[in-house]
């Protein structure tokens, strides 16, 4: 892969020259990779709070939260510190999720360069975007303290902190409760990470594994006051069974997914791995684009859970969502919310006004005027592929059984001569 952008990205605006080399406002060199933008054609509309200006609402009210609209800051960059969570609600999304926090944020130590891009041959379009970053290095006291302001600033807006812990009740019981202090509307629960923290058996580690996870969310949920929602791995080969368990111990949704483990690529001049620290590297875990179908898999086995074992409990989908669209379907498999983590990386916060407008235009061209007419509609077209063939089938010989005359005269039969000469008269 080409050696783009390896310094911190996520950084705030910068200036480029024509060679597309830049400066940012922290005054971090940045070399800008050529991109199409996806949004370009999307019709962008008015947002006052969050919420649409004109034409059908987009407002969600889930697990009691009253959101303007269903987009959601996904944890990541985009929620990493006061800044950027107070441009994420100036912009108008509908709540924002903090990058996950633990009690401890000295054990946290990231690397640089740890991102790498997948691009279309073209070079023009990013695809697939890997990380080999933690969660938060930030400490605690002073996330908790942007956590206040925020709420002091945003009251009406919902707030949502990402908390990782390890497999101590105590540690969990600390964290939860000194978020709730800081006013916290609800929880996600990382149990997803794929990197990094499965070595201490968390995240990842954690949401393998099915009864520490149903261990661990009874603790959570006795501790709770605020919603619950569990993040899932896509790591594993049914997703739905971590989902069950996080839901059978009492968590009000489960979001899906966190990213997918994954080796971006070889330098194949240097035949040294990206993204490359030291000349070495780490899976790491993949997003964007690329794993939009894999996440509307995921999403799509969750919900047929919930609906079956559990109902009235959420679902917040991510994977890949740039569009209005590509909400949409997440919308139509189910999802109450949807998040965005690498899409805002790539685009920028002004990309909610985008998102708005893409599923307005969506809404308008079926005639829904809720995200509730729609919510869910394509789950019942999923059927096994047992199923699939029975129906095609069935489909063929109703076919046969319906067709008009016949196409041969090879086809006359004595003893069905009239009903056949019938069927070709025309009046
Ligand atoms: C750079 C980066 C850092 C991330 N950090 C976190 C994190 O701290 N906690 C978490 O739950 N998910 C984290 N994620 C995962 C995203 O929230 C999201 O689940 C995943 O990237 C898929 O969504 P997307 O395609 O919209 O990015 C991170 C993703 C990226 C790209």
């Amino acid at each position: 892969m080409p050696a783009l952008c390896l310094r911190p990205a996520a950084l705030p605006a910068f200036r480029t020259n024509r060679s597309g080399v830049g400066r940012s406002r922290a005054g971090v060199a940045v070399v800008r990779a050529r991109q199409d933008n996806v949004l370009d054609a999307e019709p962008s509309v008015e947002l006052i709070n969050g919420a649409v200006a004109s034409g059908p609402s987009l407002a969600v009210e889930v697990n009691g939260l009253k959101l303007p609209n269903p987009f959601v800051i996904g944890s990541g960059p985009p929620g990493t510190n006061y800044a950027v969570m107070k441009k994420a609600f100036e912009e108008g999304w509908g709540a924002v999720i903090a990058k996950t926090v633990s009690l401890d944020s000295s054990k946290v130590v990231n690397v640089t360069p740890r991102y790498a891009k997948m691009k279309s041959h073209d070079g023009k379009e990013v695809i697939g975007w890997e990380n080999i970053e933690l969660i938060s290095d930030r400490s605690l006291e002073v996330m908790l303290k942007e956590f206040k302001q925020l709420k002091a600033e945003f009251p009406d807006r919902v707030l949502i902190a990402s908390i990782m812990e390890e497999y101590n009740k105590p540690a969990w019981e600390e964290l939860i409760e000194r978020c709730q202090e800081a006013g916290v509307d609800a929880f996600e629960i990382n149990f997803s990470c794929p990197h990094g923290m499965p070595e201490r058996r968390m995240g990842m580690a954690m949401g393998q594994d099915c009864e520490l996870l149903q261990e661990v969310c009874g603790w959570i949920n006795a501790k709770a006051t605020v919603p619950v929602w569990a993040k899932m791995t896509p790591n594993i080969t049914d997703i739905t069974q971590p989902a069950h368990a996080a839901l059978a111990a009492g968590c009000e949704g489960v979001s899906a997914i966190n990213t997918i483990t994954s080796v971006m690529g070889i330098n194949l001049g240097t035949l040294r791995p990206e993204p490359c620290v030291e000349g070495h590297t780490t899976p790491g875990g993949y997003s964007s684009t690329a794993v939009k179908p894999i996440a509307l898999a995921k999403c799509m086995a969750i919900a047929q859970t919930i609906k079956r074992d559990f109902p009235g409990r959420t679902l917040s989908g991510l994977g890949g969502v740039n569009t209005g669209r590509d909400a949409a379907e997440f919308i139509l498999l189910g999802s109450d919310t949807v998040q965005v983590c690498t899409g805002v990386m790539l685009y920028g916060y002004p990309m909610v006004k985008k998102l708005c407008g893409g599923l307005q235009a969506f809404m308008a061209q079926h005639d829904f005027k809720s995200l509730d007419d729609f919510r869910g509609a394509s789950l019942p077209y999923f059927t096994t592929h047992h199923e699939l063939v029975r129906m095609q089938r069935e489909a063929v010989e109703a076919k046969k059984k319906a067709r008009v005359g016949l196409a041969k005269d090879d086809e006359w039969s004595g003893d069905g001569f009239v009903a056949e000469a019938e069927s070709m008269v025309s009046n």
